[in-house]
């Protein structure tokens, strides 16, 4: 095993294993990645079928429940949800005091924290209908609270639910409609966004979804558990990368839109300069889902007529990296975040959102991987031990004397 070794304490052997490249940290049904042959599949299913055939409200529940629903039981669980969108006052009071500029990540994970103090009801992580509540409030709440960080950071009033319209469909027109206007949205816009949220909905154990399961092995409850995934997903090094691959193609653009120049700064790594977008822990071949994404790319910005130099310098990047040493020998392909700022900006959204809108899409995941976790009998409180390299003992020294 790489990095891996193995000390002996005063309790017995300790792995020391930085970053747990090596180390699985629960038994789990939910998600299969072959990062070698670069497979992903939820519940067995593989991700292209998800992608092409299915819906996100429906892969929430596949994730969570383990099966697909039968229509019955989808359309049950798609009114439900739907008809918890809505926010009490108070809520929508707290989200408004933030500034207008903070960023949506922090405001975010506050508004998921502070979610249970208006569900006080929600909260018994052992009460199996209580669970099922809670997961349907958050999924319809991240909805409407993802609409309004959009809104907020441009000025304008959250807008109420409409119980008609689908998840994706009316999350589109609660972020872009007018008030009190018809708002259309456009069935490949609609079909874009829900295949993303797809892709995003689990990836088993990265960091935000152990941190998810870190936090609520304590039993914490299931909000405090997803705030804290919120704030690990914020990083550049995980979600936030979305929001950094379109400042990397913006700053290519500014200077002179010349992708070979940029690739040899990150080859040489002047500066630590990385090509965001590329590279991941697992995925040691094409990541599956930048495929899909990337099919997407082209179509979305076609059809909105929004196809500009910036794609453009994406793909040549992406085709430098795919022939040059660099990248192959340590095997960095396209992850799935490499395309989509370029699709979320198309859609009106700005680079501060792209992260909130992944975490939209994860959802469904960390609840997944929350239940399991508290439902399993072998789950221990996490608490990971550590290699001591400080100090040995010393008398402590009066300050006159140091
Ligand atoms: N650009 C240039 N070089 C890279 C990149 C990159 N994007 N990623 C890795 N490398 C290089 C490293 O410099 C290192 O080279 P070295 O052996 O000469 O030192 C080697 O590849 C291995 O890199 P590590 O950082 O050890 O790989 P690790 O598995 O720890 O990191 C990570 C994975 C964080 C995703 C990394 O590839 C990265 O920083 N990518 C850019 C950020 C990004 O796109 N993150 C999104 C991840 S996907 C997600 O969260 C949905």
């Amino acid at each position: 095993a790489i990095g891996v070794t193995s000390l002996l304490s005063s309790s017995g052997h300790i792995t020391y294993d930085p970053g747990f490249m090596n180390t699985a940290v629960c038994e789990s049904k939910i998600t299969y990645i072959d990062g070698d042959q670069g497979i992903l599949r939820y519940r067995g299913y593989p991700i292209d079928q998800l992608a092409e055939k299915s819906t996100f409200l429906e892969v929430a529940y596949l994730l969570i429940h383990g099966e697909l629903p039968s229509k019955t039981d989808l359309d049950a669980f798609s009114a439900r949800v739907n008809r918890h969108t809505l926010v009490p006052e108070g809520f929508r009071t707290f989200m408004g005091t933030f500034p207008v500029n903070a960023h949506p990540m922090a405001v975010m994970a506050s508004a998921i924290n502070a979610l249970p103090t208006f569900y006080p009801e929600s909260l018994n992580p052992f009460d199996e209908e209580t669970v099922e509540l809670a997961t349907v409030l958050i999924l319809a709440k991240a909805r409407t609270i993802t609409s309004y960080l959009h809104r907020r950071r441009n000025g304008e009033p959250l807008l109420y639910p409409d119980y008609s319209r689908g998840y994706v469909d009316d999350f589109l027109r609660m972020t872009f409609s007018e008030p009190y206007q018809a708002y259309e949205t456009d069935p490949v816009v609609v079909d874009a966004l829900d295949k993303l949220l797809i892709l995003h909905a689990d990836h088993e154990q990265n960091c935000s979804t152990s941190t998810v399961r870190m936090v609520g092995s304590s039993h914490a409850n299931l909000y405090a558990s997803i705030a804290a995934g919120v704030n690990a997903l914020s990083g550049p090094l995980h979600g936030g990368a979305n929001e950094s691959v379109l400042a990397m193609l913006r700053r290519i653009q500014s200077e002179g839109g010349d992708p070979a120049a940029f690739m040899n700064k990150v080859k040489n790594k002047e500066d630590g300069v990385r090509l965001m977008g590329f590279g991941h822990r697992v995925y040691k071949n094409y990541d599956p889902r930048a495929a899909i994404v990337k099919k997407s790319a082209d179509a979305v910005l076609e059809t909105l007529g929004k196809r500009d130099q910036l794609l453009d310098i994406a793909m040549e990047l992406e085709e430098i990296a795919l022939n040059d040493e660099y990248f192959i020998s340590r095997k960095l392909y396209p992850n799935v975040d490499f395309y989509t700022g370029l699709i979320y900006q198309a859609m009106g959204f700005d680079p501060e959102m792209f992260t909130p809108l992944f975490a939209l899409g994860r959802m469904p995941g960390w609840i997944a991987q929350w239940r399991e976790m508290i439902n399993d009998p072998k789950t221990k409180i996490g608490r990971p031990r550590q290699v001591y390299i400080g100090e040995v003992e010393r008398d402590y020294v009066d300050v006159a004397a140091r």
